[in-house]
């Protein structure tokens, strides 16, 4: 299977990483054999028809800015969309940093590599909160898939278990942590007693904040994360201005120790009934969303089977970068590029990616 890889920060890289470390498990397993032929970041490209040294990638971008330094390899300046042109990739791994306001660049690059009739898997919360329904329209009609479960809940498989372990239910309402920077942050204010800002330089360090880190601190994150789970999960039509939103940038250290005073905790909540609806709100220590660190966790509320409650890591380049592993898994044995190890439910990605 031939890989493209747009974006090359925390995510791209964790990516690399893994894809080196498991080669020989997802050869030995699934039957699987990745060959990253592209790889593009903000200074151009590395292309490589015979496959690109992951490690040399990863080493090119960390200590020299760019993987167009590669030698023999670089193409300063060369664009992704350049790229999706040029190259004849399989499988497009779409992880740049997008505006959540416009969700470009990643809407272009989704668009162009779908159109070029390649597979999809993206983490692009703004572009699949500003236009999930036409992407996946678009992608029915060039018969590619477009996978994105790392968009939502980091590692962990949020939109995977909605859309696969409760068909059959009816989602009727939904509350959680969806942003990990904001939970280590109000987490730390309360165990150790420090102020906002420095929380936000731990949060930063851990590399679980968006490059534009208000994006997690004025609840926009989440609400791109709620437009998302509305759509896909719960079939509402719904876009980023039917969220009310607050964040938590004007909260003090006051009000989260005092909150600790009374038994409470203070997490930034998520959550979907007749309104969509992102604020810090006060939870009680053994209501289920009082995580923590940078942990994200969601109550689902179903109509026949009531409440069911997942818990894992939101954020963070090797737990991101292991569901986009678990996505290009899931096209790859559709497609034929794996196959199912025998004690594996084999599954169908149609039923992943057919209308929601
Ligand atoms: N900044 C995001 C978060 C990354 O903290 O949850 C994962 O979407």
């Amino acid at each position: 299977m031939n890989m493209i890889i747009i974006g090359f920060g925390n995510v791209g890289q964790s990516l690399a990483e893994m894809l080196e470390l498991r080669a020989p498990e997802l050869r030995e397993r699934y039957g699987l054999k990745v060959n990253v032929v592209a790889i593009v970041d903000r200074g151009g490209a590395a292309l490589s028809e015979a496959g690109i040294s992951l490690s040399e990638a990863v080493k090119a971008k960390r200590f020299r800015g760019s993987v167009s330094t590669m030698r023999g390899l670089g193409r300063p300046q060369l664009s992704a969309l350049e790229v999706l042109e040029e190259v004849d990739g399989d499988i497009v791994i779409e992880v740049t940093s997008t505006s959540l306001e416009t969700g470009e660049p990643g809407l272009t690059h989704i668009k162009k590599a779908i159109s070029s009739k390649k597979h999809v898997v993206t983490t692009s919360k703004g572009a699949l909160a500003q236009m999930l329904p036409d992407l996946i329209e678009l992608a029915n009609k060039n018969d590619v898939s477009l996978m994105f479960s790392g968009a939502v809940g980091g590692a962990m498989p949020i939109l995977d278990f909605a859309k696969m372990c409760l068909r059959g239910e009816k989602v009727e309402s939904l509350r959680g942590v969806l942003n990990g920077t904001t939970n280590y942050i109000l987490w730390r204010m309360a165990e150790r007693r420090i102020g906002l800002s420095q929380a936000v330089r731990e949060a930063q360090e851990l590399g679980y904040a968006e490059e534009n880190v208000s994006y997690d601190l004025n609840g926009l994150d989440t609400a791109c994360k709620l437009v998302i789970l509305a759509n896909w999960v719960i079939n509402r039509r719904v876009s980023l201005k039917d969220v009310e939103t607050r964040g938590i940038e004007e909260l003090s250290l006051e009000e989260v120790l005092k909150a600790k005073e009374e038994g409470f905790a203070v997490r930034l909540i998520g959550s979907i009934k007749e309104n969509l609806r992102v604020r810090p709100e006060r939870v009680s220590l053994r209501d289920p969303l009082c995580v923590d660190s940078s942990l994200n966790a969601v109550v689902f509320t179903c109509r026949y089977s009531g409440q069911h409650v997942l818990i894992g890591r939101g954020a963070g380049g090797k737990e991101t970068a292991s569901a986009v592993i678990r996505d290009v898994l899931t096209i790859a044995q559709g497609f034929g590029w794996a196959s199912s190890p025998k004690d594996v439910l084999n599954v169908n990605p149609k039923s992943v990616w057919a209308t929601p």
